[in-house]
C-alpha cells in the first residue's frame, strides 16, 4: 500500500510518498480503506520535529480518517466490512489502509462525504471536549478562540452556536475575517495587526471573558489567563508558537519556553481561576468518552448544527503542498489527504 512518510525531521520536501506492506487486524481491530484522511497542525509540528508525541521518522503520522471498513480482526464487533466509517487511529492514518481498535471506530451516514468525515475526528472532538466537558460552556458566556480559522477553531465556533447568547472573540489574519463572521464569530480580531488583549479590554468594559481556548502557549497563556474575569478559565491545548518558520529553532523554543506561566493551587485560588489542559493524543486510555462525545458530534452533524469547513484537498503525491498550507498558515478550516 501508499503511505505518506515522513523520512526525517524537516520542511516539507522530506515527505515521500512510499509502498510498504498493509497492515493487518490485530484481535478486536478494524482495518479501513482510507478515502479520506485529515491533516492536523500537530502532524506539521512532529515533521518538523517539535512533536514529542510522534514516533521517530521515518514514520506515518494521520490521527484520523474516514473510509470503508476492509478487514476485521478476530473479536472486532458492531462492524462490518464495506461499512462506511470515521476513526480516530493513533498514527499511520496517511496511508491507503490502517488498522484501528473497534470501540475507535464509529459508522457514518450515507450523506456524510469521506472529507468531511475526516475532518470531525480531531478538530471538532477537541472543540466539543473543551466546551462541553471541561468548561461546561453557558449561555451568555464570553469566549476567545485563538487560530479561529484553523481547523479546531471554526469547529468552536459552530459549537458555541449551540448555546444561546454566547459572545466569541476569534483572533485571525484580517482575510479570514469574513468567514469568522459568517461562522458566528462576534468578534474576530486581527492579532497581527492590533493587540488582542487590548481589543479584547475594549470590547468588554474592560471585563475580560469567561474562557480562553489557547492553543498558542507561552506568554499568550500567561495573557489569556491576564484576560479573565473572576470564575474564568483558561484551557491550554497545544503550543503553536513553537512553530514558525519550516524548521525548529533553538531561540524561539527557548524564548517561548520562558514564558509559560508558574501557577500555583494556591495562587489559583485566590483569584478564582481555573486552569485546564487538553490533550486528546493523551486520551487513548478513554476511548468510552472519546466514542461518546464522537456519537453526540454525529448527532450535532445530522441536525444541521456542525459541518466541517474544507479548505483543500490534496492527493498523498501532493502532501508537501498541504503541509506548506498549514505551515504558512494560509488554510481556513480543514486539510484532507486523500490516497
Ligand atoms: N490538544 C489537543 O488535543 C489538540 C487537538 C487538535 C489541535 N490542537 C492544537 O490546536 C491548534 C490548532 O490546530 P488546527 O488543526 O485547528 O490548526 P490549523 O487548522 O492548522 O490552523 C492554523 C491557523 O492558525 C493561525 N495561527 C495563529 N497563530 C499561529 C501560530 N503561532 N502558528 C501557526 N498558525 C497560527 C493561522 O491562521 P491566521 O494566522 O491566518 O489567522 C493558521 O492558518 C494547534 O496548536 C494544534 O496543535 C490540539
Amino acid at each position: 500500500m501508499r503511505a505518506v512518510w515522513i523520512t526525517k525531521a524537516g520542511g516539507p520536501d522530506v515527505l515521500a510518498v512510499r509502498e510498504s506492506p498493509e497492515p493487518r487486524p490485530g484481535p478486536g481491530e478494524v482495518r479501513i480503506a482510507v478515502r479520506a484522511a485529515g491533516l492536523n497542525f500537530a502532524e506539521v509540528m512532529a515533521r518538523q520535529g517539535l512533536y514529542p508525541d510522534a514516533p521517530r521518522p521515518p514514520c506515518v503520522v494521520g490521527y484520523e480518517v474516514a473510509g470503508v471498513v476492509d478487514a476485521l480482526g478476530a473479536g472486532a464487533g458492531g462492524l462490518a466490512v464495506g461499512q462506511r466509517v470515521l476513526a480516530l487511529v493513533r498514527f499511520g492514518g496517511h496511508a491507503e489502509k490502517v488498522c484501528a481498535p473497534a470501540e475507535r471506530v464509529l459508522p457514518i451516514p450515507d450523506e456524510l462525504d469521506f472529507p468531511e468525515a475526516a475532518a470531525l475526528p480531531v478538530n471538532y472532538l477537541t472543540a466539543y471536549h473543551m466546551l462541553f466537558r471541561v468548561a461546561n460552556l453557558r449561555p451568555g458566556a464570553r469566549v476567545l478562540v485563538h487560530m479561529a480559522a484553523g481547523g479546531v477553531g471554526l469547529a468552536v465556533l459552530q459549537l458555541c452556536r449551540t448555546v444561546p447568547e454566547v459572545v466569541t472573540f476569534g483572533t485571525a489574519s484580517a482575510a479570514k475575517h469574513e468567514v469568522l463572521r459568517e461562522q458566528g464569530c462576534t468578534h474576530p480580531i486581527d492579532y497581527r495587526a492590533e493587540d488582542y488583549v487590548s481589543r479584547v479590554r475594549e470590547l468588554t468594559g474592560g471585563e475580560g471573558v469567561d474562557l480562553v481556548l489557547d492553543p498558542l502557549g507561552g506568554r499568550d497563556w500567561k495573557r489569556g489567563l491576564g484576560l479573565l474575569r473572576p470564575v474564568g478559565h483558561l484551557i491550554a491545548y497545544g503550543f503553536a508558537n513553537l512553530s514558525g518558520g519550516e524548521r525548529r529553532s533553538l531561540p524561539r523554543l527557548a524564548g517561548q519556553f520562558a514564558g509559560v506561566p508558574l501557577l500555583t493551587p494556591f495562587g489559583m485560588m485566590n483569584v478564582n481561576r481555573t486552569v485546564s489542559g487538553v490533550n486528546l493524543g493523551h486520551l487513548w486510555g478513554r476511548a468510552d468518552l472519546l466514542r461518546e462525545e464522537l456519537v453526540a458530534l454525529l448527532d450535532l452533524w445530522g441536525t444541521g448544527a456542525v459541518r466541517p469547513t474544507i479548505d483543500g484537498v490534496y492527493p498523498f503525491a501532493e502532501a508537501a503542498a498541504a503541509h506548506r498550507r498549514l505551515g504558512e498558515r494560509r488554510n481556513i478550516g480543514k486539510v484532507i489527504l486523500v490516497p
